[in-house]
């Protein structure tokens, strides 16, 4: 309960504020209630000269009026500050009533897209993610994978070296994350390794110097080719969304043993036309996934005991997919940065 002097204070600071119409004149009412000397002060000051009884009532008399007046500063403040605001545009001839401009959204890149959905459908099959450097060790990239360096199967993986270190290179392909997982996971194991592999191409629609890729890695006891025939199917018919008819043929890659080349039906046309289409370069198969059983000198340069586990691999080629996916008809476009073609996505 405030005393009938402090009621008053309390009513003329408020009226004041009120009639507050700039900054200086607010500051002004401030001093005058709160201010040191101010109406407020005083009554503080007085506190020591007043009988002990009435202290305790004076104290809470002041810090009410402090409270109420300053919060009353305070909101006026701000609304004279928004006005000033207004004012201040309006003399530009800004009119903050008109909508703003609309904000460019932006949307995600074709192959991120494709990278998650598989992700996704990857994790739900027990798969850990796993990444890997792209600046890779040719210990990594080629010596442990089987391909010692005079071996003819680098031919295919020409890539960028680095300056002054004879061993770092660019990852030609995400095989080189099967050694790291080797090294690091206990199987058994199932992994998928998506990322960027670099090769020194001359660039066309089908050919690029930067591309995606998406390795996968499955080891323990008793694996075997069902196993990678069973995976491979379970995904695509996640990925094309129906069962699609799949064929192995013998492929080479010096670190499965035996490798294979998996192919799809095509699609888009096998259904409809046994002739098949421009997709699949009428032959109603498109060539997907390379793949194979780990070979154990693979699994013995990552540590892990041939005689008792064995594994599948396969290398996805992810810009490819993403290429099928969206009918892309040219590579370059992926890492072309043209927004034309990526507003598309
Ligand atoms: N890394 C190979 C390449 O880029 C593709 C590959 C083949 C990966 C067979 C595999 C595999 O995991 O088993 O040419």
């Amino acid at each position: 309960m405030l005393s009938p002097e402090a009621e008053a204070i309390r009513d003329e600071a408020l009226a004041g504020v009120a009639a507050a119409s700039d900054v200086a004149a607010l500051a002004s009412v401030d001093r005058t209630f709160l201010g040191k000397d101010g109406a407020v002060g005083q009554i503080l000051a007085s506190i020591k000269d007043a009988p002990p009884e009435k202290r305790k009532q004076l104290g809470q008399e002041a810090n009410a009026l402090k409270q109420v007046i300053g919060g009353a500063i305070e909101e006026r403040r701000e609304a004279l500050r928004a006005e000033a605001l207004v004012a201040e545009r309006a003399s530009d001839g800004f009119d903050p009533t008109l909508p703003g401009a609309p904000l460019q959204r932006g949307s995600l890149h074709p192959v991120t897209q494709v990278t998650r959905e598989l992700q996704g459908i990857f994790s739900s099959m027990g798969y850990a993610i796993l990444d890997g450097p792209e600046v890779e060790l040719d210990d990594y990239n080629f010596e442990a994978l089987n391909i010692p360096a005079d071996h003819p199967a680098r031919e295919m993986y020409d890539t960028f070296w680095c300056k002054g270190d004879a061993n770092l290179l660019l990852r030609t392909h995400t095989s080189p994350v099967q050694i790291r997982a080797l090294e690091t996971l206990e199987p058994p194991f199932r992994a998928i390794a998506p990322g960027r592999c670099f090769r020194n191409e001359t660039v066309d629609a089908s050919h690029e110097h930067t591309f995606h890729q998406m390795e996968g890695l499955v080891v323990g006891e008793g694996i075997t080719v069902g196993h990678l025939i069973g995976a491979m199917k379970t995904f695509l018919r996640e990925v094309f969304r129906r069962d699609l008819e799949i064929r192995l043929r013998p492929g080479f890659f010096p670190f499965v043993e035996p490798g294979f080349e998996l192919d799809v039906r095509c699609p888009f046309c096998a259904e409809k036309t046994p002739r098949g289409c421009s997709v699949c370069k009428r032959t109603t198969w498109i060539e997907l996934c390379p793949c194979g059983m780990v070979h154990p000198r693979v699994l013995a340069f990552g540590g892990v005991d041939a005689e008792k586990y064995t594994g599948f691999a396969f290398g996805l080629g992810l810009s490819r997919l993403v290429m099928l996916r969206f009918g892309i008809d040219d590579i370059r476009h992926l890492m072309g940065a043209d927004l034309r073609f990526l507003e598309q996505f």
